[in-house]
């Protein structure tokens, strides 16, 4: 399943103001790729999962499309139809601490033939546990009863029942050991080359280098770059590279913008060593990256 968003844009009404969480975003997830959208903490990252699953709350406005495979928009169609026809069905989410979204007073067994039963499915669940690498006795556990491992087979298994196309995995690691993130991103990899349109969203950049094909770099509600991070050109993607532990371990000097005073130009500028009098205005997002002075 492909997807295509074009300049998603959510804002949220708050007393005395406006939230801007995601601004004019645009990028491709393919069929059989995985897509990292990478970037700090409150930058907007979740804002637009919840945007692409038509789960945002009352308050919020959205513009902009999210087109998959050229003829759903997720964006305008209704919720009847994201809640019947899409969730679960068309886009799976992969849920950030899946032994917590388990409900613990009921077996694996139960919630996923719960699942089943929803999508109308007459897939079996020990045979769909298999699949993921799950005995039949686990199942009959309950989630404290669930190793970490087993308990993220077990939301895998519930948001992979409907066979969703695009899977939309927000922090699916957050709160593992390094063994069980290698686990989760290879399982999630093979997902995807099982034909998946994969959208990784995690701050874990060594977790996504395992597995992602692409990077979308998001700063301050901006998508700010798009592409590998082998050679980054955004001064904010070169800063979360030299971040790395495991490279220059140089954190990015100052913190982010709120998103209620977004400045007027760049909203990187205040932070960037390369600045110049253009930054302040918003770059143009062109071949890749927004940025005046990227290389
Ligand atoms: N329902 C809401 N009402 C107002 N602001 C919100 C709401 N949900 C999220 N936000 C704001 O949107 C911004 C982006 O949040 P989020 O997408 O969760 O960031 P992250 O990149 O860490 O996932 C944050 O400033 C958050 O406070
Ligand atoms: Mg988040």
């Amino acid at each position: 399943m492909k997807l295509d968003v074009q300049g998603l844009t959510v804002t949220f009404r708050i007393p005395g103001g406006v939230v801007r969480a995601v601004s004019e975003v645009s990028f491709q997830v393919r069929p059989g790729s995985c897509l990292a959208l990478v970037g700090e903490s409150g930058c907007g990252k979740s804002v637009l999962a919840h945007a692409l699953l038509g789960l945002l709350p009352g308050n919020a406005s959205v513009s902009g499309s999210a087109v998959l495979d050229g003829e759903l928009d997720l964006v305008s169609a209704p919720p009847p139809v994201m809640a019947r026809r899409v969730r679960g069905r068309r886009v799976g989410l992969i849920p950030q601490s899946p032994a917590t979204h388990l409900t613990p007073v009921r077996t694996a067994r139960a919630q996923l033939e719960e699942a089943l039963r929803e999508l109308g499915s007459t897939c079996d669940a020990s045979s769909l546990a298999e699949r993921f690498g799950l005995r039949p006795g686990d199942l009959d556990r309950y989630p404290h009863e669930l190793s970490g491992g087993m308990a993220q087979r077990v939301a895998n298994a519930i948001a992979l029942a409907g066979d969703p196309g695009l899977l939309v995995a927000d922090e699916p690691t957050s709160g593992l050991d390094r063994p069980l993130v290698e686990r989760t991103m290879d399982e999630l990899r093979s997902l995807c080359d099982e034909g998946r349109a994969v959208l990784l969203i995690t701050h874990d950049l060594r977790a996504a280098e395992r597995i992602a094909d692409e990077f979308a770099i998001m700063y301050a509600s901006r998508v700010v770059e798009i592409g590998s991070l082998e050679a980054p050109r955004h001064p904010y993607a070169r800063g979360l590279v030299d971040a790395q532990p495991d490279r220059a371990f140089v954190p990015i000097p100052g913190t982010p913008p709120e998103l209620t005073r977004l400045p007027s130009g760049c909203a990187f500028e205040p932070r960037c060593a390369s600045a110049v009098p253009a930054c302040s205005a918003v770059p143009a997002f062109d071949n890749g990256v927004a940025c005046h002075v990227a290389s």
